[in-house]
């Protein structure tokens, strides 16, 4: 048996005139004659042209979109337009069949919300074949980024007892019988039956965990799956979300933007090199879905030119009170007001505000610093005004935000007052606060979302299109 070759390389080979074997799945076969074959290595099919006068009319019969394949023949170059080689197929066996009429994926352009119907087959578009590609890529690099500078990589746990965040938008996780839950004698959930003997729940962030592991590695970060019950059903949330969270002792807020610019310019870069063409083929698609839209909606730089954008300029640095003043004086255009009129200072941005930062007034990615403390997590460290925080997002055009971070409260006295004045229970993170008891010392960390960092290279607009299998209400079928 000859070694399977993948597609990717064979459309790349300098040779030919040799035998080779692929396998992959049917997209098309024409004519009896012609069969489009894919394995996922690239969107771009090799053409395995049949003998079909000599082969079984049987075989010929089951070679049908969708099928998996095995075929062995030669390399030839091809005569015919749009490749340069095919296979001359010796030998082709059924791996497995599809049968044509029931097989949903039909060989034309299907709807993204279709296809999200058929997650479990979406696998197999081209437009799913690129971004899954690019997905990998991009957290390859992310770790490659990371540990080029010599951060270690710490697993921190899925299931907790703490709320990181402290908004209250955990999911339980239990193994009480739901139909029995056992009870106190004053009628409460008795959570000391429970598998871990206290309430738990899955994470909404690694951070405090990352926390603990910067005070004596000094350097690490996270990748790892996030939950939270928040409203997503918006094309920027999902309820299950991975996130990389580094966190670096000793770096203060400036250190902290500098590292989260760098690693994002180099995540994009390394994705634009190693998955050339298939970014090349999601601007092609979304070239096509522009020319949908009317002229003045219309995006002014393709998805390529954004990227590009993005890596060959300095990221606008600016204050949330200086972003607020700019907010006020603007009106997005002359009809349309924001639909939430900015209050002033001290309330949350919305993301109409936060894209009209990015894409109208910057027109470039924006890094927004200090905002006022009522509307960012405890943890925060509290600038000397006593009235912002030392936090920083990073808003990128189309996507809005995409990353949080901030530099940590190490101050023991600071924190606990934080805490108290917020509501959350310091006998709870005892551990958390040790830290500050035992040197604890400067140090900054952010989370990138990085579905988002996805949806920004792919150009996709739905966040449930970049995640093989998105959780979002309603809806945990595959
Ligand atoms: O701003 P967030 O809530 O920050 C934290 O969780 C911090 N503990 C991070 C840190 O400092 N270590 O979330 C960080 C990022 C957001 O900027 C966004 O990109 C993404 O996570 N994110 C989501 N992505 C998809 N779906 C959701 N529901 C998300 N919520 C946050
Ligand atoms: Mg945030």
């Amino acid at each position: 048996m000859s070694q399977r070759v993948k597609i990717k390389a064979l459309l790349q080979s300098q040779q030919t005139e040799i035998d080779v074997t692929v396998k992959g799945w049917v997209r098309t076969f024409r004519n009896n004659q012609f069969i489009a074959l894919n394995d996922g290595s690239t969107n771009n099919n090799i053409q395995v042209v049949v003998d079909f006068e000599n082969t079984d009319a049987a075989l010929l019969k089951r070679i049908t979109t969708g099928a998996a394949i095995s075929v062995t023949g030669k390399l030839v170059a091809s005569l015919g337009k749009g490749q340069t080689v095919e296979i001359k197929a010796t030998e082709i066996e059924i791996l497995g069949d599809s049968d044509p009429e029931k097989y949903p994926l039909q060989p034309k352009k299907h709807s993204l919300e279709f296809l999200r119907e058929i997650a479990h087959l979406r696998f197999r578009t081209n437009t799913f074949g690129a971004i899954f590609r690019v997905r990998n890529s991009l957290a390859f690099a992310v770790h490659q980024f990371f540990q080029e500078r010599g951060f270690v990589y710490l697993h921190t746990p899925v299931i907790t007892a703490s709320d990181a965040e402290g908004a209250g938008e955990t999911f339980h996780v239990t193994n009480f019988d739901l139909d029995n839950i056992p009870k106190t004698d004053t009628g409460e959930i008795d959570f000391k039956q429970d598998f871990f003997g206290r309430p738990t729940n899955l994470t909404v962030s690694g951070q405090l965990e990352g926390e603990l592991g910067a005070m004596a590695l000094s350097d690490v970060y996270t990748f790892g799956p996030t939950f939270r019950a928040e409203n997503s059903n918006t094309t920027r949330h999902l309820a299950e979300f991975w996130m990389i969270e580094p966190e670096v002792a000793f770096n203060d807020l400036a250190d902290n933007m500098d590292l989260a610019e760098d690693m994002l310019k180099y995540v994009i870069r390394y994705a634009l090199d190693k998955n050339a063409d298939d970014i090349e083929f999601l601007t092609q698609r979304l070239q096509e879905e522009e020319k949908q839209k009317p002229q003045n909606e219309r995006s002014e730089m393709t998805l390529l030119e954004k990227l590009q954008f993005c890596l060959n300029n300095d990221f606008e640095r600016l204050t949330y009170t200086e972003a607020i003043d700019i907010l006020k004086e603007s009106t997005p255009n002359k009809k349309k007001k924001f639909q939430y009129p900015v209050e002033g200072w001290g309330t949350d941005l919305q993301s109409e505000h936060e894209r009209y930062l990015v894409e109208k007034h910057f027109k470039k990615p924006v890094i927004l610093t200090d905002y006022p403390k009522e509307i960012k997590a405890f943890y925060m460290r509290q600038n000397d005004d006593g009235k912002t925080v030392g936090a920083m997002d990073i808003l990128f055009p189309g996507i809005g935000e995409i990353i949080g971070g901030s530099q940590r409260e190490e101050r023991l006295d600071k924190l606990e007052q934080r805490m108290d004045e917020m509501g959350i229970p310091k006998d709870e993170l005892w551990w958390y606060l040790d830290t500050r008891r035992f040197g604890g010392c400067p140090h900054s960390g952010f989370g990138l979302g990085f579905e988002r960092l996805v949806l920004f290279v792919t150009g996709m607009g739905n966040i449930r299109d970049v995640i093989p299998f998105p959780r979002f209400p309603k809806n945990a079928e595959f």
